[in-house]
């Protein structure tokens, strides 16, 4: 072959090269390159970590949905001095009339950590859609603070979810939170992904910084549902200090509703919440055949009414479609077991945490496989949720900035950035979700997407999304 031969060869080679590179690649990579700087956390004489004056005051204040249909609120705060009251004193907004409501307190001890008593109190009987004032704290050091109720459940009824997930506790998670705050699509209850306080990430998990995480959010979680999902930040698992009983801290300072779902853990429950239908899964407990969450999930799935509750969104921590090489394919076990069941109930959207970056996929699926069939390339499907991953509240680990090259075909959009995101429902069939990163604008959104219901309106939304 002459030299003109070779030349020509080396091109067709370099053609397919370049031609599989761009068929290989399914959505796009952001440009954008934030600076891969890591912040750390906010010292502790923070502003945002600011005890309340007086004696004994209630500290660390939240709330989070207290039956399974939202009609009730469990309010939980901490006493640091003494155990104080026990009560929470509430009252509707166009009603002179003051409710009290008794509740519990707790304490835990971790290594040589004492937390402070831990109050959790279950309002009931809530009228829909109704401004509630409550007051915690006895004599002189009351705290009043509001929330609203959803509106009844039902089909049509909008409502509007934000989307925040690894928050953490430093510079960023602070901005995280103001730009959630200040997002002029409002947020009316925030469905947590996971990955709280980081708490574990200092000597002896210093349980002080659950605390410092609990005064920091209080300005949101006091005021509207914060919906938990367990991830691997709240295992607290440290036998090397004789700390050997999973989710101690967090189980003791964050209840959640789990009973009303008939869930035997509070790891995994579900909610009703105006239009939406809300299954919490654990990644970290068993979810194998025969197992607890197993079975659970197994009778959960067909209880759900799509006459009632059109959306049906999924909370996990560990992302089943992750492009990113940090926590690449730890998700997987999980996806095998339940994806065919996420698949046939029709589930619009999943979001997860763990992984430091922003990713959103396709409508697909990767249930064919059974070992030897060889199929186990993900393909559209469009009964299969959408996938996200909004693990980028701004934690201490910094961000997951090294993606796998080519960007996956299942993968439409992804950016290591840090934000938060809002998932907007409008009636039966739509739903407007929008990713926003703390470096822009507060009403600049980065990745958009208008949802069509699974159930509704099946049709192929993909094509609504803009990045
Ligand atoms: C817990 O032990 C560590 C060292 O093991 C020490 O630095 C810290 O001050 C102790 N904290 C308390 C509350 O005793
Ligand atoms: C956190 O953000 C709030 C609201 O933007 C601000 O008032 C506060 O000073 C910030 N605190 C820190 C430590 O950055
Ligand atoms: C829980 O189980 C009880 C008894 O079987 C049943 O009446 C109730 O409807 C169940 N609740 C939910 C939310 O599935
Ligand atoms: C589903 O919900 C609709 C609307 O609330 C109701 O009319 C219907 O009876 C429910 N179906 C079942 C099987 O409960
Ligand atoms: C990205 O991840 C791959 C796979 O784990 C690793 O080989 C590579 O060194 C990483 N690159 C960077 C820049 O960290
Ligand atoms: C549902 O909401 C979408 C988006 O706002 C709107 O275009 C559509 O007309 C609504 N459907 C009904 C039945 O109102
Ligand atoms: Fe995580």
């Amino acid at each position: 072959m002459g030299a003109s031969g070779t030349t020509f060869v080396l091109a067709v080679l370099a053609a397919t090269v370049l031609n599989s590179a761009v068929l290989c690649s399914g959505g796009s990579t952001s440009s954008f390159v934030r600076k891969d700087e890591k912040s750390g956390d906010m010292p502790l004489d923070s502003d945002v970590f600011n005890v309340p004056p007086g004696h004994n005051a209630p500290q660390q204040v939240h709330i989070t949905q207290g039956d399974h249909i939202g009609k009730a609120v469990i309010v939980s705060w901490v006493t640091v001095e003494e155990p104080g009251s026990n009560t929470v004193l509430y009252w509707a907004e166009n009603s002179g009339h003051k409710h009290k409501a008794k509740g519990k307190v707790t304490k835990y001890k971790f290594y040589n950590y004492t937390s402070g008593y831990i109050h959790h109190c279950t309002i009931r009987n809530l009228e829909y859609d109704t401004k509630y004032y409550y007051e915690v704290g006895i004599g002189h050091t009351t705290r009043t603070f509001w929330f609203t109720t959803p509106p009844e459940v039902g089909p049509d009824v909008p409502y509007t979810f934000g989307l925040i997930g690894d928050l953490g506790q430093t510079y960023d998670s602070n901005s995280t939170l103001t730009h959630y705050e200040q997002n002029p699509t409002k947020g009316q209850t925030v469905l947590f992904v996971g990955d709280l306080s980081y708490a574990d990430n200092y000597p002896n998990h210093d349980n002080v910084r659950w605390d410092t995480w609990a005064r920091f959010v209080e300005r949101s979680v006091a005021y509207q549902p914060w919906i938990w999902t367990a991830g691997n930040h709240e295992l607290d698992y440290a036998p090397e200090i004789g700390e050997t009983k999973p989710f101690k801290p967090f189980t003791h300072r964050y209840h959640v509703p789990f009973k009303s779902s008939n869930s035997t853990s509070p790891l995994w429950y579900s909610i009703k919440r105006a239009s939406a239908y809300v299954i919490v899964l654990s990644s970290y407990s068993a979810y194998g055949k025969y197992t607890p969450q197993y079975k659970w999930l197994e009778q959960e799935l067909p209880k759900v009414n799509r006459s009632e509750t059109p959306w049906l969104i999924v909370l996990l921590h560990s992302p089943w479609y992750n492009s990113n090489h940090y926590h690449y394919m730890e998700g997987e076990s999980m996806r095998v077991m339940f994806e065919p069941w996420f698949v046939k109930y029709k589930v619009d959207v999943v979001f997860a945490g763990h992984v430091h970056a922003y990713e959103r996929s396709h409508r697909v699926s990767n249930i064919a496989y059974n070992v030897v069939n060889g199929i186990c390339t993900p393909v559209n499907d469009l009964s299969a949720p959408v996938y996200i991953t909004i693990g980028d509240g701004g934690n201490i680990e910094g961000l997951a900035n090294n993606m796998t090259v080519p960007q996956p075909e299942y993968s439409a959009f992804r950016e290591a950035s840090f934000g938060h995101a809002t998932f907007d429902i409008k009636n039966r069939t739509h739903a407007y979700y929008g990713w926003h990163r703390n470096q822009d604008g507060y009403a600049v959104q980065a990745d958009t997407m208008w949802f069509s219901n699974r159930y509704w309106n099946p049709i192929d939304d993909s094509t609504s999304a803009q990045s």
